[in-house]
């Protein structure tokens, strides 16, 4: 069998994650010495940060290198990857669910990426869906009130809580509060979702836990299921086995976001450092700071060298 280092697949995650570093410039120091907890790491956007602090920690002195915990329960699988961090010293790798485990080891930040986000699996798995929005991140935000080691949390939300915008909505400002049905098909994925943003919101209203939400779109790079039944990965299948890309709508209102992967990991680690006490929820719903994958693009890279200035 050829090994993963052999593959394309490796290259670009290695790739990928030199660009993360290489963007970040001085906010890499945010995370020296520091410990970090992702869920849903065996998941495509979870490795793709589990891979970033693994080259991160292959630049580092000893002292200063990062601990990072991954858990995952492994609903969709445990992809080769993830064999890589197996025996690298400063990785733990455990098999959790967000929904049942609140046992979280003592870290300074949390990426929450655990959930089901392809709609096949979503269909086929609602109510593990729901919760791992809603209990999954809710169990986060208890282990956060009054733990002032934690630094960051970050909540992993979608473009699908704006639902079907009617077309006077397209293209969708992150301040349009969405149509989505409660009932239907994907409310298990697009309510939890919802709900997983206000439970966010009123933490931080309430208790102040440093909490901050992305909204992505349809992303893609290496590690994306091509099986995963999500836009892109269809397109790749159709292509690959020589078929006409398919649309299951006329296209005239195709708001697919183009996001590359290069541009998806400038987005992501420019959220993550962001330092959260300066967020203000308290005025009106658009103070708070949501992160989409293309609209508050430039808006969001000039906060955090703001903010970095004064956090670093
Ligand atoms: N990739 C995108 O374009 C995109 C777009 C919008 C939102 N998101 C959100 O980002 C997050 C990560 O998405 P992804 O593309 O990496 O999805 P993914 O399906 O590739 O990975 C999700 C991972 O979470 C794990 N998981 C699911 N439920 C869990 C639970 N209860 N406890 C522990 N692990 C659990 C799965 O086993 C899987 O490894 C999700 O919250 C998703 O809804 C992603």
């Amino acid at each position: 069998m050829e090994s993963l280092k052999a593959t394309n697949q490796y290259n670009e995650l290695v790739e990928d994650s030199r660009l993360i570093y290489d963007s970040l410039g001085n906010l890499n120091k945010c995370f020296l010495g520091k410990k970090i907890l992702i869920t849903g790491a065996a998941g495509f956007l979870g490795s793709q940060f589990a891979f970033y602090f693994k080259y991160l920690n292959e630049t580092l002195n000893k002292t200063d290198k990062v601990k990072i915990y991954l858990w995952d329960n492994y609903i969709r699988g445990f992809p080769d990857w993830m064999n890589e961090f197996i025996p690298l010293q400063h990785f733990t790798i455990e098999k959790k669910d967000i929904i049942k485990d609140s046992s979280f080891p003592e870290v300074e930040y949390i990426i929450h990426a655990a959930s089901i986000a392809s709609p096949i699996y979503y269909r086929k798995y609602p109510l593990e869906t729901i919760f791992s929005n809603i209990t999954g991140i809710k169990n986060i935000l208890d282990y956060s009130v009054d733990n002032n080691k934690i630094k960051s949390i970050l909540f992993f939300s979608t473009s699908e809580i704006y639902g079907d915008p009617d077309p006077s909505n397209i293209p969708t400002k992150e301040t349009y509060r969405g149509n989505v049905s409660c009932t239907g098909p994907r409310a298990c994925y697009d309510e939890s979702k919802r709900v997983g943003e206000t439970i966010c919101v009123n933490y931080h209203k309430v208790h102040k836990v440093p909490v901050k939400i992305a909204r992505p779109f349809n992303n893609y790079g290496p590690g994306l299921n091509i099986n995963d039944g999500r836009v892109i990965p269809d397109f790749f299948k159709n292509i690959l086995e020589n078929k006409d890309i398919q649309i299951y709508s006329d296209g005239t209102l195709q708001i697919l976001s183009s996001n590359l992967v290069a541009k998806f990991n400038v987005n992501f680690t420019e959220l993550f450092p962001v330092s959260l006490t300066t967020l203000e929820f308290d005025a009106t719903d658009t103070d708070i700071e949501y992160f989409t994958a293309d609209v508050t693009f430039k808006y969001t890279m000039y906060d955090i060298t703001d903010i970095s200035n004064n956090a670093l």
